[in-house]
């Protein structure tokens, strides 16, 4: 079996940081030596890691590849999303199977094991997305979950497309309770906002920001001490995806204060960008540059920013994943410059989530390195079944790790990003903090900014049940 030893590094976990050399036999990490007694050794290959960081590869567990969205698809596939990934030092992404209105979860998830088997540059996990629970349905999540999908999204929003009523979603839970299974939520009253929505475009409000005028934070506040409580009521865990609203956040403290396990994500889109952005009517679009940044829940007033920092440091936030669903400019959010309800829903991430989140976390004192780290892999590992295989640097987990060099500085554009949209919503934006090199289960993928992995290097995951 093929050695790789990372010598001269500093560990960095959830936990620790020290000073430790990285053996690595084949796809595992077999020991951590201190540097002091590493004992003499022919690794087959042997990196240099001194002055950087050793860490476990960055885990996304919520990514949008080839999503058929607003009468179109996101524009990364499997292929080009876990590429990019991998470049920006991302090593597993758990993605979204769905199942369409009317058919079953079986045929929704080998749509989704055909999209990425044989392509995907990274390992890769599915949750499913149900549009339709009833007694076929909710049976079925029996056989999803011992095939290692075992975590569940249903969406208040979207009305007539994903959205699933109450009823679906008590369901669901109680389903999910009987499976341990996770149940993750899109938390925003679809019902109203398609109201406002209809109003606002009566008015001929049909600019980009109007997006978000019509999702007030209120909805998302609803939303998510709805599904709290029916979460409660149905006894099960609950994940709710993409939070972005300080009145939200609210809901999940006093839940979690009350000790119900209710867990929630923001994403980078919401700590650094705001309705500000949405409002842009400069730039190579003109009046429609604001395209760019719709996303659903919508992005919120700035000072919302330091809320969302505030819990991820004070753990009532548990995870930053990014919600990856890029959409070109060209052809594809385009649909919406008459109205800004047709522009397809998502932002591009995938790759920039762990530069933007080190320049504007833990460089700027926000987050401390180990919970950079929790953030964005240990915790998505625990909470959706992958821990400890992945998610943290000990001797038995995958050899998924970043080695990551603090100091070097380079400018985000979509010039040099991977993934495949023809905008960032960072363009210019020069940050400090990147990977030298990039391990998926102990092949290195990436070193100093080039591809050296394969096609189908990634496998699929099957993860665990809900063990916290
Ligand atoms: O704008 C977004 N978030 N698009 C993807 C679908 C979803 O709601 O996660
Ligand atoms: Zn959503
Ligand atoms: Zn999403």
């Amino acid at each position: 079996m093929a050695t790789t030893l990372i010598q001269g590094g500093t560990v960095v976990t959830a936990v620790d940081t020290f000073l430790g050399d990285v053996l690595i036999t084949g796809d595992k990490i077999a020991a951590i030596f201190d540097p002091k007694s590493t004992p003499p050794m022919k690794a087959d290959l042997t990196i240099d890691a001194k002055g950087k960081y050793v860490m476990p590869g960055g885990i996304d567990a919520h990514t949008h590849m080839d999503m058929p969205f607003g009468g179109t698809n996101s524009s990364d596939d499997f292929e080009t999303g876990t590429l990019a990934a991998a470049f920006g030092g991302t090593t597993s992404i758990v993605d979204f199977a769905i199942q369409a209105k009317g058919e079953n979860l079986r045929k929704g998830l080998d749509t989704w094991h055909a999209k990425a088997e044989g392509v995907a540059a990274v390992d890769y996990a599915f949750h499913m997305i149900m549009t339709d629970v009833n007694d076929a349905t909710a049976e079925e999540m029996g056989q999803v979950v011992k095939e290692g999908v075992t975590s569940f999204k249903l969406f208040m929003a979207y009305p007539g497309v994903l959205y699933a009523d109450d009823g679906m979603i008590f369901r669901a839970m109680q389903r999910a309770s009987e499976l341990g299974a996770l149940i993750c939520m899109h938390a925003e009253n679809g019902i109203p906002i398609d109201i406002l929505i209809a109003q606002a475009l009566k008015l001929g409000h049909t600019a980009p920001k109007y997006h978000t005028l019509t999702r007030p934070q209120i909805a998302e506040e609803e939303g998510t001490f709805r599904a709290i409580c029916l979460a409660e009521m149905a006894g099960c865990p609950l994940y709710l995806v993409h939070l972005s609203a300080e009145r939200a956040l609210k809901r999940v403290v006093e839940a979690r204060d009350r000790g119900l396990p209710t867990y929630a994500e923001t994403c980078p889109q919401y700590l650094f960008l705001s309705d500000q952005d949405l409002a842009r009517e400069t730039g190579e679009y003109g009046a429609f540059e604001g395209a760019k940044f719709v996303c659903t829940p919508p992005l919120r007033p700035a000072y919302m920013q330091e809320e969302l920092w505030r819990g991820l440091r004070t753990h009532d936030l548990q995870v930053v994943s990014t919600d990856h669903c890029p959409f070109c400019m060209k052809g594809q959010k385009e649909l919406g410059r008459e109205s800004f309800a047709k522009i397809p829903n998502g932002m591009p991430g995938v790759e920039t989530r762990l530069y933007m989140l080190w320049d504007g976390g833990v460089r700027k004192g926000r987050i401390s390195m180990n919970r950079f780290v929790e953030i964005t892999s240990t915790a998505p590992a625990k909470l959706f079944g992958l821990y400890p295989h992945k998610g943290t640097i000990a001797p038995g987990a995958d050899a998924d790790i970043v080695v990551w060099d603090p100091e070097k500085k380079h400018t985000l554009s979509q010039k040099t990003l991977h993934m495949r949209v023809d905008y960032t919503p960072y363009e210019g934006q020069e940050v400090t903090g990147a990977p030298s090199h990039v391990l998926s289960r102990g092949k290195v993928v990436i070193e100093n900014f080039t591809y050296k992995g394969k096609k189908g290097d990634g496998r699929f995951m099957r993860r665990a049940t809900f063990g916290l």
